[in-house]
């Protein structure tokens, strides 16, 4: 890999002569077909079409490959497959390791529909699934079972945020059966901030639709894979049909050229309002990875270069439904949305028992209601009068 800092990285990663053909970023090259001159060139690309050789649409085109290889120098590894959005990914990268009869086991505070993927599409497949608590640990040791073929993280949880020790995850697993696969959800750390490959993790899957795009205004998965995992993973996707348009994928790499100064906004910023919050009467709890006051705070700050802008508070009461629409519909600046990793300022709300049914290992200990924020590119001041002149709604 690479030895050039991330900053730098993020702007030339992937921005080959091959693929600008002397711009700035790379060609948007559009194609089903792919026109093959004589029968020698043909032969050529049918030997090396796994090899970023153009062959057929769905393979890829140059577009594919240049955030395909920007993506490799960022995150380590042997190869990277492009899906059309993070939910994609996550399912593809499952997908192409287990067979009927096998075993997944799954942080318990993983995002939803990553559990749905588990719960329908793979039990329907005859693999089954064990969720562990997500600050587990070596303890994880116990869980693996011989069948076991993927060993899933995502880290900080969805929503309540606590940070995995993976470094001990990945140890405990591999004494117990060195063939799982470990794939991570690293879509908070934008693939930068946390370097899965580096700790072990075999394939480090991300919705690109948050901080890649970094705009709301597209949607990518990426599945970074090292050398073990990477054959198996492509040709499964492939055969699943995985690709994306190559505008999205131009989308994506110009993402990538801005990502390395908005990510140290958003860590600025948020970490900045977190320790507001923490002050607030209001506020039981913090959780930003980047507070002690969030579950696996050590594992934050001995294995991350940063935080982005996703974390949550709990209020010290629960509000009424009525409470909830009060505070939420009058913000100024934060709006209410699923998505998040954009420049802008997002805002959502949780009860402990709706956050208890999406997490069938590690239950909250908690009896307020959860806020999820996050912390945008407007001015900090700004925000944190809004959000001022929300609790004096709920006061
Ligand atoms: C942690 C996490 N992983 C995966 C996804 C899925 O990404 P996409 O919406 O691009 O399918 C999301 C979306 O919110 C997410 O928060």
């Amino acid at each position: 890999m690479s030895s050039k800092k991330i900053d730098t990285a993020l702007v030339s990663a992937g921005r080959k002569k091959k693929y600008t053909h002397g711009a700035v970023n790379s060609v948007i090259q559009r194609a089903s077909s792919l026109v093959f001159d004589t029968l020698a060139d043909k032969k050529h690309a049918i030997k090396n079409r796994a090899k970023g050789e153009l062959f057929y649409g769905r393979r890829g085109t140059l577009t594919h490959f240049a955030l395909q290889d920007a993506m490799v120098e960022l995150e380590g590894g042997a190869g990277c497959y492009l899906y059309p959005c993070g939910a994609a990914a996550v399912s593809n990268s499952i997908l192409a390791f287990v067979a009927s009869g096998d075993h997944v086991l799954m942080t318990g505070a993983a995002y939803e529909p990553t559990q749905e993927f588990c719960n329908v599409v793979l039990k329907g497949l005859g693999v089954s699934t064990t969720y562990y608590d997500p600050l587990i640990g070596e303890r994880i040791a116990d869980l693996v079972q011989p069948n076991t073929k993927v060993v899933f993280l995502e880290s900080p949880s969805s929503i309540t945020m606590e940070v995995q020790d993976i470094p001990a995850i990945v140890k405990a697993v591999r004494a117990v059966n060195p063939d799982a696969v470990i794939i991570m959800d690293n879509t908070w750390a934008a693939g930068v901030l946390f370097k899965a490959l580096d700790h072990g993790v075999d394939i480090s899957v991300q919705a690109g639709t948050k901080y890649i795009v970094g705009h709301s205004d597209a949607m990518i998965g990426t599945a970074v894979s090292n050398e073990r995992c990477w054959d198996q993973l492509r040709e499964r996707s492939y055969l699943m049909g995985q690709m994306v348009d190559a505008d999205t994928a131009y989308v994506a790499a110009r993402g990538l050229r801005t990502m390395g100064v908005r990510l140290k906004q958003h860590h600025e910023s948020s970490i900045k309002i977190a320790q507001w919050l923490a002050e607030r009467p209001e506020v039981a709890q913090v959780n930003h990875p980047a507070l002690p006051s969030c579950k696996g705070h050590e594992f934050f700050v001995r294995d991350f270069a940063g935080s982005c802008g996703l974390f949550s508070f709990v209020l010290n009461k629960r509000l009424s439904s009525e409470e909830i629409a009060n505070f939420l519909d009058h913000f100024e600046y934060f709006s209410m949305a699923y998505s998040w990793g954009g420049y802008e300022s997002l805002i959502l709300a949780n009860q402990p028992e709706e956050l208890n049914r999406i997490r069938p290992a590690g239950k909250v200990d908690f009896d307020g209601t959860l806020i999820r924020v996050h912390i945008g590119l407007e001015d900090c001041d700004d925000l944190i009068e809004d959000l001022a002149n929300g609790f004096s709604r709920i006061g």
